[in-house]
């Protein structure tokens, strides 16, 4: 199956009403587990790396992985990269030949993140490549495990100038949720995603999704999120795996052990996952 953009994976799940999952993927072992679980469970699938992992591993070295996995898969793969925090990061990521680019300029003031998206969205596309943006808040810090800071909502009217003067490709609407580990239930506004459909037509993007009751999720998606993204959750699947492995066999000294008890734990929450957002069976 080819390496897509997110284009054509995004515009197919807003047409027939499901979301592609979006994993953030940590290293060699995420990926795996993550593309494992797309074929086995037929779906389409976006791999994402944050600006905080690309200091742990170069864009060059994710793309590589992922392509090469690509060429060899049963399913189409995207590589993106989430919350892209300068223009520099973003053509980074282009340059090493990510399928798509997000572009997060929702901490600057509006006209400062439409000067920035539209910047990003104009070098992406002479190239094909399309890009997500973010207006309004998700709380938390994507490479943080804290949260709880106030998650200002999506403006409907600002969404719609925005896209039309950004040429976003799609867009994520903060209604509520957080990244990190949720220490209260988040009170999600979901009657937002129908407001800002009104007036937008791109596929829109949930963000912090770990921690999220399911049946919220099957709404928002109901209501208009075709792409989902988890972090958290992956991360710690993947750290309880390992943290049991080592404490069944304190002796082990060869990563791939411990490592694979990982993977198969990233494996099997993705897997659930699939089910949830709709995407399984989907490719
Ligand atoms: P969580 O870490 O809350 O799953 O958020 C994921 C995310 O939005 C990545 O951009
Ligand atoms: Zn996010």
């Amino acid at each position: 199956m080819p390496y897509v953009t997110s284009r054509e994976l995004l515009l197919d799940a807003q047409a027939r009403q499901y979301a592609v999952g979006a994993f953030n993927v940590e290293n060699m072992e995420f990926v795996q587990a993550v593309i494992a679980a797309a074929e086995e469970a037929k779906a389409p699938v976006i791999l994402q790396t944050t600006p905080g992992t690309l200091k742990y591993a170069k864009p060059w070295m994710f793309a590589a992985m992922v392509k090469a996995a690509a060429d060899r898969a049963s399913v189409p793969i995207v590589m993106h990269l989430d919350h892209g925090d300068s223009f520099a990061t973003a053509m980074n990521c282009f340059r090493a030949g990510y399928s798509s680019i997000m572009i997060d300029g929702s901490k600057q003031p509006f006209e400062e993140n439409i000067r920035l998206t539209k910047s990003v969205a104009d070098a992406c596309h002479a190239a094909e490549i399309p890009v997500e943006a973010e207006l309004g808040k998700v709380g938390g810090k994507e490479d943080d495990l804290v949260n709880g800071d106030d998650s200002p909502y999506t403006d409907p009217e600002q969404a719609c100038e925005f896209v039309e003067r950004t040429g976003v490709d799609s867009l994520a609407i903060a209604i509520g949720t957080a990244h990190g580990v949720y220490k209260v239930t988040p009170v999600l506004d979901i009657d937002r995603i129908d407001a800002v459909k009104k007036l937008v037509s791109v596929p829109f993007v949930l963000h912090g999704t770990s921690g999220v009751p399911d049946d919220k999720v099957r709404e928002c998606i109901r209501r208009g999120m075709c792409k989902v993204n988890y972090a958290t959750d992956l991360r710690i699947a993947f750290t309880e795996g390992v943290k049991a492995y080592i404490a069944k066999d304190p002796e082990v000294y060869d990563p791939k052990k411990y490592g694979a008890a990982g993977l198969a734990n990233v494996k099997q929450y993705v897997l659930g996952r699939m089910e949830v957002l709709g995407c399984a069976g989907k490719a």
